[in-house]
């Protein structure tokens, strides 16, 4: 049996290629792709904008509250616009990602964040669109019943090596050495936290993307999907 609409959940550490997987799996399945961490990153930029304590729980919930946050994707990935304004770039710069954890650990951040994505997962559904969300608590907290939870890692070099490059690409100056740092400070943040830390469920498929290009991990994923008679054999 075909069920009517496919959502798939993909969680991983930072550069395991979620976006890369997401957006080639929205395109092949005619999806919405929800990128999460954006969502974080507009909420910390937010914040830097208007310089208020950053460690203070209600204060950052009072942003969150106030600010629009829209994601738009495009055949060249998702643009993000503040409040009306695009902040595509911005959102990646050094400065902004380190800030990202700190609203990130916040439980209340947390929930409204998660009730946010759960809206948008069902608004999409319930109009004949198939979901593909990215983030680091979709199978765990976003969509408990995904039909699909994919959980992606990779070799930490490889990682830094993906990561270097998406940032390099948005003309961010760094080195090997200064990103591996800040994917190894970000693993133990997003693993460590207490509220959703990043976690493996049980019923996840666990691919490793460290050797594969992006075609065969979108390949492994459909692999599966026709297992579980989500989209049609052959
Ligand atoms: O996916 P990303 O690296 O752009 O995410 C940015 C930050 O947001 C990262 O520190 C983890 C956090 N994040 C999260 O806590 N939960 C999500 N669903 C998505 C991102």
């Amino acid at each position: 049996m075909n069920k009517k609409t496919i959502s798939i959940a993909i969680d991983g550490p930072v550069g395991a290629g979620k976006g890369t997987l997401a957006i080639a799996l929205a395109k092949k399945l005619n999806a919405l792709y929800v990128y999460t961490g954006a969502m974080y990153r507009e909420l910390a930029l937010a914040c830097l904008r208007e310089k208020i304590d950053i460690n203070n729980e209600e204060e950052v919930l009072k942003i969150l509250n106030k600010i629009y946050i829209e994601l738009k994707n495009t055949d060249y990935g998702v643009r993000a616009f503040l409040d009306g304004k695009e902040v595509s770039d911005e959102i990646f710069k050094p400065h902004v990602s380190k800030m990202v954890p700190i609203v990130a650990a916040f439980p209340k951040v947390r929930r409204e964040m998660v009730l946010r994505q759960q809206k948008t997962a069902k608004d999409a559904m319930r109009k004949g669109k198939n979901v593909v969300m990215e983030g680091r608590d979709i199978a765990t907290d976003v969509l408990h019943d995904a039909d699909i939870k994919i959980y992606l890692t990779a070799d930490t070099g490889v990682r830094t090596q993906r990561r270097l490059k998406q940032l390099e690409e948005r003309g961010i100056k760094t080195s090997f050495n200064e990103v591996l740092k800040d994917i190894e400070e970000r693993d133990r943040q997003d693993k460590e936290r207490s509220a959703s830390p990043l976690r493996i469920v049980e019923d996840a498929v666990v691919i490793d993307t460290t050797n594969d290009t992006v075609g065969q991990t979108v390949d492994k994923v459909i692999e599966k999907l026709k297992e579980k008679n989500l989209i049609l054999k052959g």
